[in-house]
């Protein structure tokens, strides 16, 4: 019998719980999350609540559990160097080191690796130590197309798009200068037009292990408008290509997380263990990076474990061992839709403490709990995305329909995106890459 500490308390984690109880070796479960998740806790063996950037804490329930290895699931405690307190303590760690996690948590750091070993799929980039030349630099050498990333976590809130969040080089001016003044300096780049995927990869520090790639849409309403969120929902194909990626694309975007893998190790001496997790654009030039995360994307990892077919805590261990070369990874040949069901006002005013009632789940969909708080009279809303449901098909049409039954079944002040998975929004897509690529 296995025992891992999980820690985090969302959708994401229930998953890894869920894949991790499916394992042949029996795996016992410690969940170190923020609030409790009442799947998760039922599954606990024990359940300990706490900060997960609370490192102190996270170290004595791991000196108390002494598990197996664990998995850190949101990006906190990750960039924090939770990874190194438990190697410290010969615990391993399903997360990069502090400072290689930096893939994550610096947006400049990332650029300049890629540039550094001449890696490609970079925009044209500058780092800014001062506001002098960023107006310039704005509609000068990007031609007024720009993106300004803040460095440093923020909840995917750091990133400013102009046309978008940003008028014009004057705002994204005074945007960035406020960055400056947070952090000491700001990313300005290229602006990349075309259609976004997401590519997890499973890594050792030598080997790359690519998941299945998925479409995560993280805008709030129908048609990819509204506010920005943590990702209302997201699709992955049974051929394990997406409807406007191709073969060659997806073979790009490995190519890149390996050579950024290699180049994290040679910069640093520090091997990255855990998950590559690359947003990547096809545009008219080809395959480029947006950003990489150093740990399970929140929808992603909803659609790609349950199809997970290679015993999850095999690939875990084989990771921390730096065994993954030559290891099988296999998932089912299925698709998948994930739809999250979110609080009305959501992300902005989200409702909270409201109760939902969630009935008739038809069979074969997956349930995930995440910011719900689970009373002796049922559910109630906690100010965040609630309940992901996903549905498993041979086609993505099959898959979205049952996804759709599931949201709809939910009772209460919630919403959903019904357009996610359907051939309509999927067809702007693929519309979108032919009028880019032909
Ligand atoms: N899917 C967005 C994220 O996990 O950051």
């Amino acid at each position: 019998m296995k025992k891992v500490i999980i820690i985090g308390n969302g959708a994401r984690e229930h998953a890894l719980a869920e894949t991790l109880k499916r394992s042949s070796q029996g795996v016992e479960i410690f969940t170190f999350g923020g609030a409790k998740n009442p799947a998760m806790f039922e599954m606990s063996t024990e359940y300990e609540i706490g900060s997960v950037t609370d490192l102190n804490h996270i170290k004595e329930f791991a000196e108390r559990v002494r598990p197996d290895f664990v998995i850190p699931g949101p990006e906190a405690p990750i960039a924090v160097g939770v990874s190194d307190m438990l190697g410290e303590m010969g615990i391993p760690s399903i997360a990069p080191m502090e400072t290689v996690a930096r893939l994550e948590s610096s947006k400049s750091f990332t650029r300049e690796i890629l540039n550094k070993y001449s890696i490609p799929g970079n925009p044209k980039y500058k780092v800014f130590t001062s506001p002098t030349g960023l107006q310039k630099y704005m509609e000068g050498e990007l031609e007024g197309e720009f993106v300004v990333k803040a460095d440093g976590l923020k909840g995917g809130k750091g990133v400013k798009v102009v046309g978008d969040h940003l008028a014009d080089a004057v705002e994204g001016t005074a945007y960035a200068t406020k960055c400056i003044e947070d952090s000491g300096h700001v990313v300005v780049e290229e602006k990349f037009v075309g259609p976004e995927f997401s590519l997890m990869s499973f890594a050792d520090g030598q080997t790359v292990a690519d998941m299945v790639p998925v479409q995560d849409h993280k805008r709030a309403y129908v048609g990819d408008k509204g506010p920005n969120t943590g990702g209302m929902g997201s699709y992955s194909d049974a051929n394990h290509l997406l409807p406007f990626i191709t073969k060659e694309d997806l073979a790009v975007a490995h190519d890149i997380t390996t050579q950024v893998m290699n180049a994290l190790r040679e910069d640093t001496g520090t091997k990255f263990v855990g998950i590559m997790y690359g947003g990547f654009i096809v545009t008219k030039n080809g395959v480029k990076l947006i950003e990489y995360n150093a740990r399970f994307g929140d929808p992603e990892a909803m659609n790609v474990l349950p199809i997970l077919k290679t015993d999850f805590v095999d690939v875990c261990e084989a990771m921390a061992r730096g065994e993954l070369g030559g290891m099988p990874i296999e998932f089912e040949k299925k698709a998948t839709v994930c739809k999250y069901v979110v609080p009305e006002s959501y992300p902005d005013k989200p409702v909270k403490g409201e109760k939902i009632e969630v009935t008739d789940i038809p069979e074969g969909v997956k349930t995930y709990y995440a910011s719900v708080d689970q009373r002796e009279d049922g559910l109630y809303l906690s100010g965040s995305r609630a309940i992901a449901f996903v549905g498993i098909g041979d086609t993505i049409a099959e898959a979205e329909k049952l996804a759709q039954s599931a949201v709809t079944s939910v009772k209460g002040p919630v919403f959903f995106r019904e357009d996610i998975g359907t051939e309509a929004l999927i067809g702007e897509y693929v519309k979108m890459r032919e009028d880019l690529r032909g």
